[in-house]
C-alpha cells in the first residue's frame, strides 16, 4: 500500500523520520543517555584489533560511513570491501575477530558467501539486517535488526538510513567498551542521535525545491557528486541512487580526488552536487567548489546556511539543510540525496519503483 504517495520509494523516503525513530528507540536508553543494544554480543569490542565489514551496493555505502564512525569514535581499525570482492579475495581474517555484514534483504548471494567465509575463518559474525527471518540473520552469530519495515521500492532508502542509525549505535557501544569515549561524550552522541528524526522530517520539507532542481538535473548526461569524510560515501550513494532510477550517468568522488582526474570533465553541462555540512573539513570542500566554479561548473550545494554563507559561491542551487551535529549528518543528508534521485527520475518519466535490469534481492551472483 503506497498510502497517498505515487510510488513506494516516495512513501519510504517520507517514512524515515518514523522508522529511524523506531530503530533508535530499540537501541537507545533515552533516559540514561546511553546506548543499550537489544541483544548480547558474542564477542568483546575491547578485545578486537580490527573490524572487517562487507556488503553490497547501498548497504556497502552504509558500511563505508560506519568505517569513519568506528575509527573516530571507537578507535577500531576497519577494513571494508564489497562482498563480491571479499568472497573471492579470501582475505586473511584473524580467528576470534569480527566480521560485520550489512544487508537489507539478508539474502544477497555475495554477502552471504562472505559471511560464510568469515565463519569458516573462525570469526564472529554480526549482521545488520532488515529481514529478521533471512538467511544472513539466521547464519550470523549475532543480529542487530534495522526496524525499517518492509522495503518495496527497488532503490534502498529507509533501510539505508536505519542501517546508518544502527551502525552509529554500534560504534558508540564499541567506543564505550574500548574506553575511547566517556559517559559525557556518549550522552552528547546520544543527544545528537535523538535529534535525527526531527531533522529528517525538516529536510523532507525541501521537496518542492528539489522538484524544481530535478528539471535541471534531468537535462544532464553526466552528474558528479563530491563529498569529504562521511559525506564521501554519501556522494557515492547519491550517484548510485541517481543512476539506478534515472539512468543518468553519475559518479561519486572524494572531493579531494577532484584534481586527480574528474576535474577534466567539468564544464557547464555537468552538474556537480556537493554534499557538505558545515563540519571540520568544510573549508577543504570549499576550495574544491572554487575549482569547479572556475571552470564554469554548475554547483548544487547540499549544505547548511552557515556553510553556504562561508563558501560565498555562486551556485546553481543550494539545498539549505538544517544545522546538524556533523556526526549524524549522513543520516539526515540521506533525505536530500534520495529526493534528488527520486524527483529527477519521476520528472523523466522513469519507473522508479521497478528500474530496468534491477532486482530487489540479488540472490544470484
Ligand atoms: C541500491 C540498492 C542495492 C542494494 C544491494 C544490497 O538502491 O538497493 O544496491 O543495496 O543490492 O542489497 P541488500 O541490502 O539486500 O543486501
Amino acid at each position: 500500500d503506497k498510502g497517498n504517495h505515487r510510488h513506494f520509494m516516495a512513501k519510504e523516503i517520507h517514512e524515515q523520520p518514523e522508522v529511524v525513530g523506531r530503530t533508535l528507540a530499540h537501541y537507545v536508553d533515552m533516559a540514561g543517555g546511553r546506548i543499550a543494544l537489544p541483544g548480547p554480543l558474542p564477542f568483546e569490542f575491547a578485545k578486537l584489533s580490527r573490524l572487517s565489514i562487507t556488503a553490497c551496493g547501498t548497504a556497502f555505502y552504509a558500511g563505508l560511513v560506519a568505517k569513519y564512525w568506528f575509527e573516530t569514535i571507537a578507535r577500531l581499525p576497519v577494513e571494508i570491501d564489497v562482498a563480491s570482492e571479499t568472497r573471492y579475495r579470501e582475505p586473511p581474517l584473524e580467528s576470534g575477530g569480527l566480521t560485520l555484514v550489512i544487508s537489507q534483504s539478508g539474502e544477497t548471494a555475495d554477502t552471504l558467501a562472505s559471511l560464510r567465509y568469515a565463519k569458516a575463518q573462525g570469526q564472529h559474525t554480526l549482521s545488520v539486517v532488515n529481514v529478521p527471518t533471512s538467511t544472513i540473520a539466521r547464519e550470523s552469530s549475532a543480529v542487530m535488526p534495522t526496524l525499517a519495515g518492509p522495503e518495496i521500492g527497488v532503490a534502498s532508502t529507509k533501510a539505508f538510513s536505519c542501517q546508518l542509525t544502527v551502525l552509529l549505535c554500534l560504534a558508540i557501544a564499541a567506543g564505550r567498551a574500548r574506553g575511547t569515549i566517556d559517559a559525557a561524550r556518549e550522552r552528547a552522541l546520544v543527544d545528537a542521535l535523538i535529534t535525527v528524526p526531527g531533522l529528517m522530517a525538516e529536510s523532507v520539507t525541501m521537496e518542492p525545491q528539489v522538484e524544481t532542481l530535478a528539471r535541471e538535473i534531468a537535462k544532464a548526461r553526466d552528474v558528479l557528486y563530491l563529498g569529504r569524510g562521511t559525506s564521501y560515501p554519501m556522494a557515492l550513494e547519491g550517484a548510485l541512487k541517481l543512476k539506478e532510477i534515472s539512468y543518468i550517468h553519475a559518479e561519486g568522488y572524494a572531493a579531494g580526488e577532484l584534481k586527480h582526474g574528474p576535474i577534466a570533465l567539468i564544464d557547464e553541462s555537468v552538474p556537480v552536487i556537493v554534499i557538505a555540512p558545515h563540519d571540520a573539513i568544510f573549508e577543504k570542500t570549499v576550495s574544491n567548489m572554487q575549482e569547479v566554479a572556475a571552470r564554469g561548473g554548475k554547483i548544487i550545494l547540499v549544505g547548511d546556511a552557515r556553510g553556504a554563507a562561508a563558501a560565498g559561491l555562486d551556485t546553481l542551487a543550494t539545498l539549505t539543510m538544517p544545522d546538524v551535529d556533523p556526526v549524524v549528518a549522513p543520516i539526515v543528508y540521506a533525505v536530500p540525496v534520495q529526493l534528488i534521485a527520486y524527483h529527477t527520475a519521476v520528472f523523466m518519466g522513469k519507473d522508479v519503483d521497478q528500474p530496468r535490469n534491477l532486482a530487489k534481492s540479488v540472490t544470484v551472483e
